[in-house]
């Protein structure tokens, strides 16, 4: 193929974007600067058009103001105030509504009728919530009954987290979606999977013949994954304290993450064999079903008044619209068991948790170690071989292995062998949202959560929440900037492992830094 065709292939279908949300946060910092970027990078076909809706009033000239703004901000790419800028501003209209209000649906459609006229679009549609999930299912219904899904073309519906609270009000928020569109017609987005090293798990386990063969439990000891934040509610307090670590992030991404290392390779490259084998992961996770078994394996905190960089930082019962007697969680960690014929044994601890530290994203696969009783072990403390993926914000991938000391005769030290995608010049990875975005718009659906994986994600995650719910006060507390509760690294010491220290991740009580 040559460059041009390439390009071709990867261009979107005509359609209309349909921005639900359209003055809201995640509008401005991801949404139109995805839709800039895959622009930019002529991944966008010429005839597409977008419709940003809230309720809000705006003129046509504001609201195109506002996305300049975006991009400026935002974006990867910035915009000129020229001619080629008017010229993909003119493909921008807003449409203020009331969403209870099937009429100015009817009205949206008749925009929607006009712009598909002027810029010959197939009536393709596709329909961004970035609303509460609250509202999927009234706007669904004023879809349908304000002709907005009677178009030539397909429909398509995009939504954001979180997809219920838990299993049951998923399951309601489900079945009222699914009144309208078809499970194909739905991209439940979870970012993560638009990750760029979380799409390139799948490539570096199934491309390299020294990958696949150990990857199971006769040679893997443990994985570990770090999600690590140094934010701490900022202004979702409100959403946050109902919600806790384990819902935000727990139930998808790094759930998500987990099913990416430990699924099987699947038959076939299409999206539905991808998600058999994601949603299999789920379902064999080993359930704790007991509130013993819960304590025993996850652990939740909750930070206190701290101090990161010179800077005192507030306790979480202290931030804005958090409950004071809030007993919500901040962090979790938990030592997962896939009990399936690949994984029988081997830990996977996953820990997540916000006023952390460092920003960092890390998949570590720690694999056993060579034997210490003989030859080389006998003389020299060596160290397991690690591969660890690092997803955000640094990308790349780093394998550690034993070698020669540089100039000693015969003494061993660990060196990482190391690829830092994000450091290499000219590489400007997409945003996730670009790449999902891109997807939806070309009815790929890999990198998206199906209902069984959401539905079997919740149910393993309900049963840790209701022994917790139960258990109120069984809760351990960290201060804001350090690594979280210290029963965290027990939970490895039982097992007679500790956590690999991640990028960035000061030295004390670090066993080795990896990179250095
Ligand atoms: C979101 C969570 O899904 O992911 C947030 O709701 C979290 O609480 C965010 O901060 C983290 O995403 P990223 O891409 O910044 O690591």
């Amino acid at each position: 193929m040559t460059e041009n065709q390439n390009l071709e292939a990867l261009k979107t279908p005509g359609a209309v974007f349909f921005i639900f949300g359209a003055t809201g946060d995640l509008a401005k910092r991801k949404l139109f600067p995805a839709i800039y970027s895959l622009y930019r990078e002529g991944k966008l076909a010429e005839d597409f058009a977008v419709i940003g809706v809230a309720r809000r009033p705006r003129t046509q000239e504001e609201f195109r103001e506002d996305i300049f703004q975006s991009i400026q901000e935002f974006c990867r790419y910035k915009a000129e105030d020229n001619d080629n800028w008017k010229t993909f501003a003119q493909h921008f209209e807003y449409k203020s509504l009331d969403i209870n209000n099937v009429d100015g649906f009817r009205e949206l459609n008749e925009q929607t009728v006009k712009l598909e006229k002027q810029f010959g679009i197939p009536g393709n549609r596709l329909f961004y919530l970035a609303l509460a999930p609250e509202l999927f299912g009234s706007v669904s219904f004023n879809l349908q009954k304000g002709g907005m899904l009677d178009a030539e073309g397909w429909n398509r519906l995009v939504i954001e987290k979180p997809f219920g609270y838990d299993l049951k009000s998923a399951e309601e928020l489900n079945e009222q979606i699914r009144q309208v569109f078809k499970e194909e017609e739905i991209y439940r987005i979870d970012h993560y999977l638009g990750k760029e090293m979380v799409q390139n798990i799948e490539v570096i386990r199934f491309a390299n013949a020294f990958f696949e063969p150990l990857w199971n439990n006769k040679h893997i000891a443990n994985v570990q994954i770090t999600l690590s934040e140094t934010v701490g509610v900022e202004e979702r307090g409100g959403y946050y304290d109902h919600a806790g670590a384990l819902r935000d992030m727990g139930q998808n991404h790094m759930l998500q993450m987990l099913t990416m290392i430990a699924m099987e390779p699947p038959s076939r490259l299409l999206p539905e064999d991808i998600r058999d084998e994601k949603v299999k992961v789920l379902r064999s996770l080993r359930p704790y079903e007991t509130a013993e078994e819960v304590k025993k394996n996850v652990i939740r905190g909750q930070y206190i008044k701290g101090s990161a960089r010179g800077k005192d930082l507030p306790a979480y019962r202290e931030e804005d619209k958090v409950d004071p007697n809030s007993n919500t969680e901040t962090y979790f960690a938990a030592r997962l068991f896939v009990d399936n014929f690949r994984w029988a044994g081997v830990p996977f601890y996953i820990r997540t948790g916000k006023r952390l530290p460092v920003k960092t994203t890390e998949i570590v696969v720690e694999f056993k170690s060579m034997p210490n009783n003989v030859y080389l072990g006998k003389k020299y403390k060596l160290e397991p071989n690690l591969l660890v993926i690092r997803v955000n914000p640094m990308e790349g991938i780093y394998v550690k292995i034993n070698a020669k000391k540089p100039g000693s005769e015969n003494e061993i030290e660990p060196l990482a062998m190391d690829f830092c995608q994000s450091c290499m010049v000219g590489i400007n990875s997409p945003e996730a949202y670009e790449r999902l975005l891109h997807d939806a718009a070309r009815g790929e659906s890999t990198y998206f959560t199906r209902w069984d994986e959401v539905a079997s994600a919740w149910s393993f995650v309900d049963k840790i929440a209701e022994a917790w719910a139960q258990n109120q006060g069984d809760i351990s507390y960290y201060p804001a900037g350090s690594w979280g509760p210290k029963e965290t690294d027990e939970l490895l010491k039982a097992d007679g492992f500790h956590w690999w220290p991640v990028n960035g991740q000061e030295e004390d009580n670090v066993v080795w830094q990896i990179g250095k």
